[in-house]
């Protein structure tokens, strides 16, 4: 089975990082976002995969040269526009051919089992099945209607859910598909929604199954979403120490620290992770805090955020909480008698001071 992860799109709510970084390229826990996806797709055996891009080929390239596992096969097919999951998965028909195929929407989270799904789609001969989760908040999302294993109707976020039961954004099809996604018009929305495409083939009698999961999934469309899963990865960190630590810092808690990393006269309390080249100096890094590489953190406290590759963090005492931090970026206090603020900001940028 050949697999397809979904990464175009424009990231609009996680402006203004998706200036910069394509959103499912974001790393939590020192790992791109795509890299977890991959995890579970490499777990299931799905070692040929999709991804279905607007642009930043490049940029693609070069993340997913560094995933751990080399034997995948990756070929990047072109999205024109982010008209639709439905445009997304027609405009992979040239690589999936004639074969079944799974789809994976590339900005959640999951920590999911696609195993079963996989096996469990083959031994009812399903021409389609989905994966499901129960959630508090249906109207944000595809929901399913069910009965007895199958698919009765799904609709895409319904004012008025008939369920509280979610497509996650996991999808295995047959062939058919592409030929329900050439019979569908845009939605409300604009999009050519693959929800309609699912419709259509339970419209012409084909079988769609689906399971129930209710391991961890989270979309990551908010900044709050993305610290909730940094969290949930931290908490799982494995101490290790590639770097060197002085004997004047205090180390509390899981640390990750990689190579050639520098710790001088700080306290870490952990879970948090560092990467390699980083240094860290008369500083405080608090728990649930995730570091990547080539980072300078000098006289600052910082904690919960996400600060990304060649940033420099120097003499912020007000604690940094609750921030995500895009690369090259520089935060610096001058610590003068004059107290004023000097901001550079991007498009849609978002700073709250307290
Ligand atoms: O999060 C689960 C939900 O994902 C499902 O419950 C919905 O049924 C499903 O339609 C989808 O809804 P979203 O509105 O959250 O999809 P979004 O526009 O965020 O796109 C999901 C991924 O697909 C994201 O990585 C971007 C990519 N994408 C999106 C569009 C619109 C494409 O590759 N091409 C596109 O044209």
């Amino acid at each position: 089975m050949k697999g397809v992860i979904l990464c175009g799109g424009l990231g609009t709510r996680l402006r203004p990082i998706t200036y910069s970084i394509p959103k499912q390229l974001i790393p939590i826990s020192n790992r791109p976002i795509i890299y977890y996806i991959l995890d579970s797709l490499v777990k299931a055996k799905v070692n040929e995969i999709g991804i279905v891009i607007n642009d930043n080929e490049d940029f693609f390239k070069e993340v997913l040269k560094g995933y751990e596992d080399k034997e995948i096969k990756f070929k990047f097919i072109q999205q024109s526009q982010p008209l639709g999951l439905a445009d997304a998965v027609s405009v992979s028909e040239d690589f999936v051919k004639d074969e079944d195929f799974i789809v994976v929407i590339g900005d959640n989270y999951y920590e999911l089992d696609l195993e079963n799904l996989i096996s469990d789609f083959y031994d009812t001969s399903s021409n389609c099945s989905i994966l499901l989760h129960e959630v508090d908040e249906p109207y944000n999302y595809g929901i399913a209607e069910v009965k007895e294993g199958q698919i009765l109707d799904v609709e895409e976020k319904p004012r008025n859910p008939k369920t509280n039961l979610a497509i996650t954004g996991i999808y295995i099809f047959d062939k058919n598909i592409f030929k329900a996604c050439k019979e569908i018009g845009p939605s409300w929305r604009g999009e050519y929604e693959i929800t309609d495409g699912i419709k259509w083939l339970l419209n012409n009698s084909y079988k769609v199954t689906y399971n129930i999961s209710n391991s961890l999934w989270m979309d990551l469309g908010t900044y709050n979403e993305l610290l909730h899963v940094n969290q949930h990865l931290l908490s799982k960190v494995n101490p290790n120490n590639k770097g060197l630590i002085d004997e004047k810092s205090k180390i509390v808690g899981s640390i990750s620290i990689g190579d050639n990393s520098k710790i001088f006269n700080s306290i870490i309390r952990g879970p948090a992770i560092i990467g390699s080249n980083t240094i860290i100096e008369n500083s405080y890094i608090g728990p649930y805090t995730s570091i990547m590489n080539n980072v300078k953190i000098i006289d600052s406290q910082i904690e919960n955020s996400i600060v990304l590759d060649k940033c420099s963090i120097l003499k912020i005492s007000n604690i940094i909480d609750s921030s995500i931090i895009e690369r090259n970026s520089t935060i610096v206090s001058n610590n003068s008698y004059r107290k004023a603020n000097t901001f550079i900001l991007g498009k849609d940028s978002n700073l709250i001071l307290y």
